[in-house]
This record gives structure tokens, C-alpha cells and sequence, in this order.
């Protein structure tokens, strides 16, 4: 094994990720481009840890990302916000990336309306907790995302809802209501899913691809369809327990 492939494994088993998969994979141009990426990756975070409310470790910022107002962001270590995503920080309580979260490539989280008129709630991202490529989050109304949930790509969390009362009025002009949205605990929330307004996703339940949730989901459940019903439980020895 070549010094570099060494380096690698080290760095690999620093952050606790190491598999029996990817301990000889990667020849040494492959070690190369990772170190490439992730140097570049660094000097963009050590910039952005400059301008961030808080931070407490390692900090990688992909090519293109974009953090505005990041006054307002508060970090953990070992936080990833990869290419291409936007996060907007302007809120009245903050964003805050908990250790080790992702952010993947493309996703937007958006408190507010882009140029930041009307501030909405913001974000809260727990440990370990990684946001698919191309998701949606807004968070006018506060968000809450708890430990180690994974999102598949393009999730949509919507926060918020317009008023329709009148019928003499746009639309558009009746204002909106907020009502927050909570993700507990070791939650997978599969590709292409729609979260809406006021949800609470108990932990440790699975939300199929491609599911629209608008009401509550118990701890430990998988919901799927439009609109999201219950599919099954999870049990301890995963016997079948249909709705
Ligand atoms: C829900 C899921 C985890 C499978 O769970 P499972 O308990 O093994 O489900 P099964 O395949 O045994 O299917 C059980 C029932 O759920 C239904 N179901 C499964 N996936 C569904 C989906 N995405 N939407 C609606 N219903 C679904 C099945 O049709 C089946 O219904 P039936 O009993 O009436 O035939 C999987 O289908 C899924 O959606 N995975 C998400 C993948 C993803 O988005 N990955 C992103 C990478 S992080």
C-alpha cells in the first residue's frame, strides 16, 4: 500500500467511515482527486467559517455553494455543504448544522423570500443528518430535523401554507400560514417526497418514495402514497403489521 493510500485510510477511519469495501479500492491518482477536492473544499469553509455566527470543527464547502447572510448559520464540525447548494441564513432563529451533517449538491434551504423581506423561522439539523442532492427545505415556518435522518434526493419540505378564505381577494394577496414542520430522530425519507405544513414525523419511521405526508406520522412507522397512509410498522423482529 503507498503512502498516500495509508494517508487515505487514515482519514477514512478518522471520520468513522471506513468499510471492508473501500480499503483497497482507490489507487493513487484516485487519492489524489479526493485530497484535491477536499483541500479546495476546506479553503472554501475556512473563508465561510470567517462570516458563520458559530463554528466548532472542520467546515467543506463545495464549488458554487452559496451561503448568504451566514451571521446567521450556526455549525458543528465536520459539516458538508456540498456543490451547487444554496443555503439562506437569513432568520429569526438562526440555521444550525448540527455535527456532521451534509448538505447535498443543488439543495436549497430558504427561510426566507430571497431578497429577505419577510423573515421566516429557519432550520434546525441534527447530528449526523444528511440533505439529499436537490432538495427543497424551505423553513418560514421553524424546521426540525432531529439525529442521523437521511433524505433522499429531491425532498420537499413546504412549511407553509397560502390563505384561500376569500374569494374576492388573489390568492396571493391573502398572506400565508405558518406551521412547522418536525423530523424526528433516525428517519429515511426516500427520494422525491413532499412534506407539508405542520407535519411531525415520529423517529425512526420510513417515508417511501415519492410519498406527499400532510399528516402526523407515529415513531417507527413506514408511510407511503399520495397521500401518505401507513404501509406497515417496524417491529423489533419486523414481523408484517399491516394498517
Ligand atoms: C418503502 C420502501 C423502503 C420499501 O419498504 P418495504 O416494507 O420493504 O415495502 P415492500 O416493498 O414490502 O412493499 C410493501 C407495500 O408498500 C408499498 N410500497 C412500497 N414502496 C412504495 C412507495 N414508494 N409508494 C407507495 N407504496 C409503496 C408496496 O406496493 C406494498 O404494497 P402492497 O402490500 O399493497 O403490495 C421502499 O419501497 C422505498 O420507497 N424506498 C425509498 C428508496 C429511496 O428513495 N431511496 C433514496 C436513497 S436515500
Amino acid at each position: 500500500m503507498s503512502l498516500l493510500q495509508k494517508l487515505y485510510l487514515r482519514l477514512v477511519r478518522s471520520t468513522g467511515s471506513v468499510t471492508a469495501a473501500n480499503e483497497h479500492m482507490l489507487s493513487d491518482l484516485d487519492v489524489l482527486a479526493v485530497f484535491w477536492r477536499l483541500g479546495t473544499n476546506l479553503l472554501r469553509g475556512s473563508w465561510l467559517k470567517l462570516r458563520v455566527k458559530s463554528s466548532s470543527g472542520l467546515l467543506l464547502v463545495g464549488r458554487g455553494a452559496r451561503i448568504l447572510n451566514p451571521w446567521y448559520l450556526s455549525v458543528g464540525h465536520n459539516v458538508k455543504i456540498e456543490e451547487g447548494a444554496e443555503v439562506q441564513c437569513l432568520s429569526r432563529q438562526g440555521v444550525i448544522l448540527g455535527n456532521g451533517v451534509t448538505i447535498g449538491r443543488g439543495a436549497c434551504i430558504r427561510p426566507s423570500s430571497y431578497y429577505g423581506m419577510d423573515p421566516g423561522q429557519g432550520i434546525e439539523v441534527g447530528e449526523g443528518s444528511a440533505i439529499g442532492a436537490y432538495c427543497w427545505i424551505g423553513a418560514s415556518g421553524h424546521v426540525r430535523i432531529g439525529r442521523d435522518v437521511l433524505f433522499g434526493p429531491r425532498v420537499v419540505l413546504i412549511p407553509e401554507n397560502h390563505n384561500f378564505d376569500d374569494l374576492e381577494a388573489t390568492i396571493k394577496s391573502q398572506g400565508v400560514t405558518r406551521a412547522g414542520i418536525e423530523i424526528g430522530d433516525n428517519c429515511w425519507i426516500g427520494c422525491n417526497v413532499t412534506i407539508l405544513s405542520g407535519v411531525t414525523i415520529g423517529h425512526g419511521s420510513i417515508v417511501a418514495a415519492g410519498a406527499v405526508v400532510r399528516g402526523n406520522v407515529e415513531p417507527y412507522s413506514i408511510v407511503g402514497g399520495v397521500p401518505a397512509k401507513l404501509i406497515r410498522k417496524r417491529t423489533a423482529n419486523e414481523e408484517l403489521c399491516v394498517a
